[in-house]
């Protein structure tokens, strides 16, 4: 089966054609980054016009590239959550629209289940059951992989998100907008233990999170310091280290309690190179397979979209006429494709 994935849940239009036999075709992406960086964060009204702007012309360019016609296509598969309700509406009423006009099926896909198989695109050896680590912008979740749609959550976090950390500890370090590429890369020339920030939630038992305070921990810190300019690398390198050891910490504890054979990171945050060297440590070490997506699959993009749209309609699986989007939507009410008569 032929299928075409539209991801435009935030400030990324994804576009891809997923085939069951030849594998990926053709997938491009259209950051909005230029169009938000002024407001140092994701506009959503900006964001869902600039998808209506890009969707179309990105389709028509993606299907090309794929060297098939619209009337090839076989499905259609757009994220109906979560994410922004505006930008999420793009993607659904296009794709039903286009869907409705060639004759073929549209499903809505969730987001987080597109970034936990998107190491799939690749890997195609990555059996379930497995133990993924979702880091994103709006998730940190530990979730517990038994099959496609059978997902248990076993811990998460209790506030921000880790990418959202990023982002915010970079607008504090005047580092602009996109946040995580940009605080990782300072940190890289910052000097180890300049200064100390704690480990959250690693001194009690369980799997949840919690990055508010550490984001809190840097404030005070930049309050304390005198020479902001001179400071600022040693301070990223700092606020990596304390998320990437939080991360081992919980990763290590995660895969001891589940005994579990693997551990997926993915999401935006697992194409920090300093979360994946240290991570792949761990497994090595608790001689576990430690899967990463590559990384232009880590951030948003169609090809996870078109994947998952791929296995859900070749099970069976079809969405009714109406549509809805999620903004929010716990990856736990997803269930395994049922083949509707
Ligand atoms: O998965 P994603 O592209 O979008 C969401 O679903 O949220 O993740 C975006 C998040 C942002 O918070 C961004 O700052 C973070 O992932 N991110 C990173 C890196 N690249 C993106 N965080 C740390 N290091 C990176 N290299
Ligand atoms: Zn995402």
């Amino acid at each position: 089966m032929r299928v075409l994935g539209l991801e435009t849940s935030c400030d990324e239009t994804g576009v891809a054609v997923y085939d069951g036999t030849h594998g990926l075709l053709a997938e491009r992406v259209y950051s909005q980054v230029a169009a938000h960086a002024a407001y140092g964060g994701v506009v959503p009204e900006i964001a869902s016009r600039d998808h209506v702007r890009k969707l179309v012309p990105l389709v028509e360019e993606t299907v090309a590239a794929a060297g098939i016609r619209l009337d090839e296509l076989e499905g259609i598969a757009y994220t109906a959550g979560p994410g922004l309700a505006g930008a999420l509406l793009v993607g659904a009423g296009f794709a039903r629209a286009l869907a409705w006009s060639l004759g073929i099926p549209a499903l809505g896909v969730h987001h987080m289940e597109g970034h936990l198989l998107a190491p799939m695109l690749e890997t195609t050896t990555l059996e379930m059951p497995f133990l993924a680590l979702l880091v994103s912008g709006g998730h940190t979740q530990f979730v517990q992989a038994e099959a496609l749609g059978r997902y248990t959550v076993l811990g998460e976090s209790l506030d921000d998100a880790a990418g959202e950390a990023f982002d915010k500890v970079a607008k504090m370090l005047d580092l602009g907008y996109p946040g995580g590429p940009r605080v990782e890369a300072l940190a890289r020339e910052g000097r180890p233990g300049r200064y100390r920030l704690p480990r959250p939630m690693t001194d009690r038992p369980g799997l949840d999170f919690s990055f508010s305070g550490l984001k809190t921990h840097v404030m005070t810190t930049i309050a304390g310091i005198d020479d902001i300019a001179a400071a600022r690398a040693d301070l990223a390198r700092a606020f990596s280290d304390a998320v990437v050891d939080t991360f081992v910490i919980k990763c290590r504890r995660a895969l001891v309690q589940t005994g579990l054979p693997r551990l997926v990171v993915a999401g935006g945050v697992s194409a920090n190179q300093a979360l994946r060297e240290a991570l792949s440590g761990l497994g090595a070490e608790l001689g576990r397979e430690v899967v990463f997506p590559a990384l232009r699959y880590a951030t948003d993009n169609g090809a996870m979209i078109a994947y998952v749209g791929h296995c859900r309609l070749s099970g069976g699986e079809r969405d009714g006429a109406g549509f809805q989007v999620r903004p929010r939507w716990p990856l736990t009410e997803l269930a395994p494709p049922v083949a509707s008569a």
